[in-house]
């Protein structure tokens, strides 16, 4: 019962606040300023729901989100006046890292924002001393590639049959970017290096 208030109260504060900036300050709208990155909450999984929905033929299940915070993996959400408009989920483990979810609202692509995400989530690596990110995508998804190639990321190989898919299955690219220096087990790359 709480949790459906808070839920009620979450929505009628959130399009207050957008509609009075809307109609009063629409240049805020646009300010890139205003917009927050931070940690996922349980109450913000409906909105990820329909933004999976919208964006992925074979969207995350609610349970699939609730897992991830439950198994500790480090979720972002990224937010302007309370609208989420993107999310990125990955997981650590063993000094690896591993992309698990990175989406950004379709209203909100080719914002720039799926690449300020990526660069979190490849922060949050940095900072738990992992050698390496990998993720895999669906070898259609061009765009998703394109941003991953345009920040360094490789292919380094193939997992056959990954992801269901309309005909049956689909093979995933398994993309890669180093975070320690070649030459030197003991030195990682600065972000700043690694987006260069
Ligand atoms: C892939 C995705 C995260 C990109 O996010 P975005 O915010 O739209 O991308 P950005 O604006 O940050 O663009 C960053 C780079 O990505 C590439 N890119 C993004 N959209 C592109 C498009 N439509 N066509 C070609 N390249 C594109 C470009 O290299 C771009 O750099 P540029 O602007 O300097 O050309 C977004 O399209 C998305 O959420 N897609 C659906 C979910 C998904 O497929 N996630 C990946 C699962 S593996």
């Amino acid at each position: 019962m709480t949790y459906w208030i808070n839920n009620m109260k979450r929505m009628f504060v959130y399009n207050a606040e957008r509609d009075f900036y809307a109609k009063h300050f629409p240049n805020v709208l646009e300010d890139e300023s205003i917009l927050n990155l931070r940690l996922l909450k349980r109450t913000d999984i409906d909105q990820l729901i329909e933004i999976e929905k919208q964006v992925y033929g074979f969207p995350w299940s609610e349970k699939t989100f609730r897992d991830c915070m439950k198994i500790g993996y480090s979720c972002w959400v990224m937010e302007k006046l309370d609208e989420i408009v993107a999310y990125g989920i990955v997981s650590i483990a063993a000094g690896e890292s591993h992309v698990m979810n990175l989406c950004v609202d379709p209203k909100h692509q080719r914002k720039g924002y799926g690449r300020k995400l990526m660069k979190k989530l490849i922060a949050v690596a940095l900072e738990e001393r992992c050698r390496l990110i990998l993720l895999e995508v669906r070898p259609s998804n061009e765009t998703a590639i394109a941003l991953y190639y345009n920040m360094g990321f490789n292919e380094i190989g193939r997992r056959k049959d990954y992801y269901p898919a309309e005909n049956g299955r689909e093979d995933a690219l398994i993309l890669a970017t180093d975070l320690i220096h070649e030459e030197s087990e003991n030195e990682f790359y600065s972000l700043d290096q690694l987006l260069e």
